[in-house]
């Protein structure tokens, strides 16, 4: 076992005398990290409302499960970023971009549906692809801390302070990332598979530098999610007849596009493996969704739920497709993208994003560390390895 050292030296006021700690400890006999508040980057298996407040709300029955009504969440309930705040003992986070009934005092959130980490050359109203690219999302992070710290400080009272982040606690917080998946659906729509391959260290390297960019304004603590078995996405099943074989592997998943995701995923952690060089203060967590994801998908029965590929909310009848919650005609009837009854058994929501049960579950699974790098519960994600 390898030791963990503190990463936060801490000021400890002793009767005059200022000490100060450079604890080297065994990390699993460590006490748990206090994290003060979260922030969070990513696209819309992360948004809490970016979008929503943004563009077009997302609708019901989005948000019926948890939530009861729409909570700008692509889920019908919470997603891992919850799951994330409800361990730590957070609140849930509100959204950056949105205007109304926010509280920042533990963090926020600047992840939006459809974000990708490089920037891209389309509007939202064609495929969806957000305008809050990653390094648009980390000048909003800047903008947010300038403010949050300048009207902090102006605040006369307690009440005008609490729904601020306390300035000395952004160097404490966890700061956490889940994106990348959309940069790959660009790209399987754009580019060939040539050439995604050869832009991925490109992209992977556009999300070191936030990290970097972070860590260089005293953030300290990073958790890492890599992208997910997009092929395993029922979307991408939609129209497709008489494919060849080996074109699916034995869970029914779209073989290339998953291993397009590997090699994602074996690039950033190779990126985030060098990192920790070049940040020597940082204790960075890379979290292993993917095996995650899958290993969900490969239990799925075992694990209570139907097949994974199936889709709970929307109307899917052969070829026609209404997407969940919209309204659209098959065979010349009206027909609404309804949700499924039975939301808790099924692995995906909507053909893109998963169920709540899902998140609970990967959930589960990613937050004690049986799934990341270093091996440790998020708990002790502030600790360097
Ligand atoms: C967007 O367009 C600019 C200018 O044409 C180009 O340089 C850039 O590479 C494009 N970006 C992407 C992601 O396609
Ligand atoms: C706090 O009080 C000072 C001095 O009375 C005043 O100038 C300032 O505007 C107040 N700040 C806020 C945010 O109300
Ligand atoms: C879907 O396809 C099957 C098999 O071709 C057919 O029997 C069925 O009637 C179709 N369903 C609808 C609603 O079109
Ligand atoms: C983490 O939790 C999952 C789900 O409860 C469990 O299967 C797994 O054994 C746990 N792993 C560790 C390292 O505690």
């Amino acid at each position: 076992m390898g030791t963990g050292k503190l990463v936060h030296s801490g000021l400890f006021l002793t009767t005059g005398l200022i000490v100060i700690s450079a604890m080297s400890v065994e990390l699993k006999d460590s006490p748990a990290c206090s994290f003060p508040a979260i922030y969070n980057f990513g696209d819309s298996n992360s948004d809490t409302g970016g979008i929503s407040a943004s563009f077009v709300p997302i609708s019901a029955p989005y948000g019926e499960g948890f939530f009861h009504k729409p909570a700008g969440r692509d889920s019908d309930g919470r997603l891992i970023i919850d799951f994330i705040a409800e361990r730590l003992n957070l609140p849930y986070l509100s959204a950056y971009l949105n205007s109304l009934g926010t509280n920042y005092r533990h963090g926020a959130n600047f992840a939006t549906g459809g974000s990708t980490i490089r920037r891209q050359n389309e509007t939202i109203f064609e495929y969806g692809i957000s305008p809050f690219s990653l390094d648009i999302q980390i000048v909003q992070f800047d903008q947010f801390k300038a403010r949050a710290t300048q009207l902090y400080q102006q605040a006369n009272t307690s009440m005008e302070r609490s729904k601020l982040p306390v300035p000395e606690e952004f160097s404490k917080a966890l700061y956490t990332f889940d994106i990348g998946q959309n940069d790959l659906s660009v790209g399987f729509r754009k580019l060939s598979a040539d050439q995604l391959h050869a832009a991925i260290p490109d992209i992977v390297n556009q999300l070191a530098s936030a990290v970097q960019n972070l860590y260089q304004q005293g953030g300290r603590a990073f958790w890492i999610h890599n992208t997910g078995p997009f092929g395993c996405l029922p979307v991408q099943l939609f129209y497709k007849h008489n494919l060849p074989p080996g074109y699916l592997d034995q869970y029914g998943c779209v073989k290339d596009q998953n291993d397009m995701a590997i090699e994602f995923n074996k690039q950033l952690k190779d990126r985030v493996i060098k990192l920790r060089t070049e940040l020597p203060e940082a204790a960075i967590t890379y979290v292993d969704t993917y095996a995650a994801k899958y290993g969900l998908i490969s239990s799925a029965k075992t694990e209570g739920f139907t097949d994974p590929l199936k889709i709970c909310c929307g109307y899917h009848v052969n070829d026609t497709h209404i997407w969940c919650g919209n309204k659209g005609s098959a065979n010349g009837k009206e027909v609404y993208g309804a949700s499924c009854e039975k939301p808790s058994v099924y692995v995906s929501w909507d053909g893109v994003h998963y169920a709540e049960a899902a998140n609970h579950w990967v959930a589960n699974h990613i937050l004690n560390g049986s799934f990341t790098d270093p091996p440790i519960p998020i708990t002790l994600a502030c600790y360097r390895h």
